[in-house]
């Protein structure tokens, strides 16, 4: 029907690098302290690598977490005022400027450590809240906590998606935003979401 198409319209999966979008707001996969970037952790958080040797051999794992990355592309500011708002509850969201990025604002959500529905809609559900609360229009999110986190890409897709498309049908909210993207990094998301998005988004 209409209704269904009007929502269609305003979902995009976009693949690639978060801090190259130049769009209202983005997504960052942040901590509870919200020091992102901070001092010489920056390196670690950004690219973070582990390394261990199991029998003869040595095994090397890379983490690129988005959180890194965000505060890398800002600028050093992004941390002074996220050290100024004094933490973010798993679940809840905070908004910042954006400083150097192409991005005017970035909201920080707290994703859960493992798996928990409840905390993880929770974090779509309010940075959406501070997408409307700072009359934005277009946002982007990362897979949150799917990365450190540990929590299972296809059972957080789902949340995501769900969280979204629910969001989308309640009161007014789709005629107040723009565009709602997905930023996938990793090549599983693609295949997780492109599925997901047939059954909760068809075009
Ligand atoms: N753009 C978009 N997505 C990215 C980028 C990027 N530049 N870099 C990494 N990602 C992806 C990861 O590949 C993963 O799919 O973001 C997703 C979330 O992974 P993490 O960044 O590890 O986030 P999360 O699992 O929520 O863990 C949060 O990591 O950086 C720390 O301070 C952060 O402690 C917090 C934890």
């Amino acid at each position: 029907g209409l209704v269904q198409h009007g929502i269609n319209k305003k979902i995009s999966l976009f693949i690639g690098d978060i801090t190259a979008l130049e769009i209202d707001a983005i997504v960052n996969a942040a901590k509870k302290s919200l020091r992102g970037g901070g001092g010489a952790l920056n390196q670690i958080q950004h690219s973070s690598c582990c390394t261990w040797i199991t029998g003869s051999r040595m095994m090397k794992i890379m983490f690129n977490m988005v959180d890194g990355a965000i505060h890398r592309a800002a600028g050093p500011s992004l941390l002074e005022e996220c050290i100024a708002l004094g933490g973010c509850n798993t679940g809840d969201a905070k908004i910042t400027g954006g400083y150097k990025l192409p991005a005017k604002y970035v909201i920080h959500t707290v994703g859960p450590i493992g798996e928990n529905p409840e905390s993880l809609r929770s974090c779509y559900l309010k940075s959406l809240d501070q997408l409307l609360e700072n009359k934005l229009e277009s946002v982007a999110f990362p897979c949150i906590s799917t990365g450190v986190y540990g929590y299972p890409n296809d059972k957080a897709a789902e949340v995501a998606l769900k969280a979204i498309k629910e969001w989308l049908e309640t009161d007014d909210n789709i005629s107040k935003v723009q565009c709602i993207m997905f930023c996938l990094f990793l090549e599983k998301d693609v295949k997780v979401y492109e599925e997901l998005m047939q059954q909760y988004f068809p075009c």
